[in-house]
């Protein structure tokens, strides 16, 4: 069975690669490498001991793709590939829904030509917007998004749902991630972001090993505990799983349905940096500054529809997050480049 990995180069994508090689699929990726490292795909063989296919270019090709899917005999497709940064959506707008919504459109095109029906999206939990209710269910409206970066996401849910109704034999689990952090407990592929990142975990680990003096809270001032934001992380690596068994599900289900994958707990900004200094050992300055706009307070997922109809239930601990993320950027203090 082979699977076509959009975006398999980045961070999420490697991951789940290496859960397919293990699982005994065959692999063809396809990453215009914008914001990855064709050595992560290197490690993945290494890890897996197991050949995949990788094949540069960009998804908005649809002649390209057309090709891809005439010289590969493709079962099913995993969809990665995004443009992801939330602040720089903002001032690129164009960039977004060109990159996500019609890189979307010419990945359907292609698989409607080649006769391919069974696809898995990564979407997001900011399709729920600020007004739902924790936490998250998959019945809860969406919608409200405040940037291109969550309106693209919901843009394509949308499209999805329309082209499962217009084609019945399409099959599509849309897949809202909460945070996914983490990295293979190998130590060899891990979240790589260029230049400053903008979320938390990569934050942090960049303190630890030097990078950047000192964290920035946004925000000590919510209505939560400890005054700082909550949100649900997930281990990298249960989400990887959860694709393989999303696949399973479209092999054997049709229309477009979304699945919550998180864990259900809500962690504060300040429980996870004491959670990463117990785990390394290394003390993370940082002060607590002014909000960062956009930010909601807290927000966790209700995945217990994933755990029914997909079989998935995110296993590893806050624990295991932070020594495998530490073990990653520890190990690789400048990502996949060279030290
Ligand atoms: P990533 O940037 O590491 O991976 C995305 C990959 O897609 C990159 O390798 C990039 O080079 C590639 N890509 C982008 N545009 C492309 C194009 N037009 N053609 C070919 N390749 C292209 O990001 P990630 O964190 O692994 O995220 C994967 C997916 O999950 C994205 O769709 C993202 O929106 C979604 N998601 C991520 C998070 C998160 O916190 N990381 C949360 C929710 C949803
Ligand atoms: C987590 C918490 C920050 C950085 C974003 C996207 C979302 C999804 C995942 C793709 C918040 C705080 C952060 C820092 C901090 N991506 N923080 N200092 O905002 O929940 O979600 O990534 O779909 O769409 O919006 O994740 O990691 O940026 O922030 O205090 O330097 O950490 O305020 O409370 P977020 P995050």
């Amino acid at each position: 069975m082979s699977v076509l990995v959009t975006g398999g180069a980045g961070y999420i994508g490697s991951h789940t690669a290496v859960e397919l090689l293990d699982s005994g699929f065959d692999v063809v990726v396809v990453d215009n490498l914008c914001n990855s490292n064709r050595e992560s795909l290197r490690r993945v063989e290494a890890l897996t001991g197991k050949k995949l296919t990788f094949i540069e270019g960009d998804i908005c090709d649809a002649n390209w793709l057309d090709q891809v899917f005439a010289s590969h005999n493709i079962d099913s497709v995993i969809h990665f590939a995004a443009l992801k940064a939330v602040g720089e959506s903002v001032s690129r707008p164009i960039d977004y829904y060109h990159n996500n919504v019609s890189g979307t459109l010419a990945l359907l095109a292609a698989m409607n030509k080649a006769g391919v029906s069974k696809l898995v999206f990564s979407s997001s939990a900011t399709v729920y917007g600020s007004s739902a209710k924790v936490p998250y269910r998959e019945d809860q409206a969406t919608g409200g998004t405040t940037n291109p970066y969550g309106s693209s996401k919901l843009i394509i849910e949308n499209m999805l749902l329309d082209c499962a109704k217009a084609n019945p034999a399409l099959s599509v689990a849309m897949l809202r991630y909460f945070n996914p952090i983490g990295a293979h407990e190998s130590g060899l592929i891990g979240e790589d972001p260029q230049g400053i990142p903008n979320n938390l975990m990569p934050f942090i680990a960049q303190v630890a090993v030097g990078k950047r003096s000192q964290l920035s809270v946004f925000g000590g001032d919510y209505n939560t505990p400890d005054g700082t934001c909550l949100r649900d992380y997930l281990h990298v690596v249960d989400l990887a799983v959860g694709h393989v068994q999303a696949l399973d599900w479209v092999a054997n289900n049709q229309g477009a349905k979304p699945f919550n994958l998180g864990t259900g707990n809500g962690t504060s900004v300040l429980e996870m940096i004491a959670a990463f200094e117990a785990a390394s050992g290394v003390k993370i300055p940082y002060e607590i500054v002014p909000r960062r706009e956009g930010d909601l307070e807290g927000f966790w997922a209700d995945s217990r529809l994933a755990e029914q109809e997909l079989g998935w239930k995110a296993k590893l601990s806050l624990e295991r997050m932070m020594i495998d993320t530490w073990r990653w950027q520890h190990g690789n203090p400048n990502g996949y480049l060279p030290s």
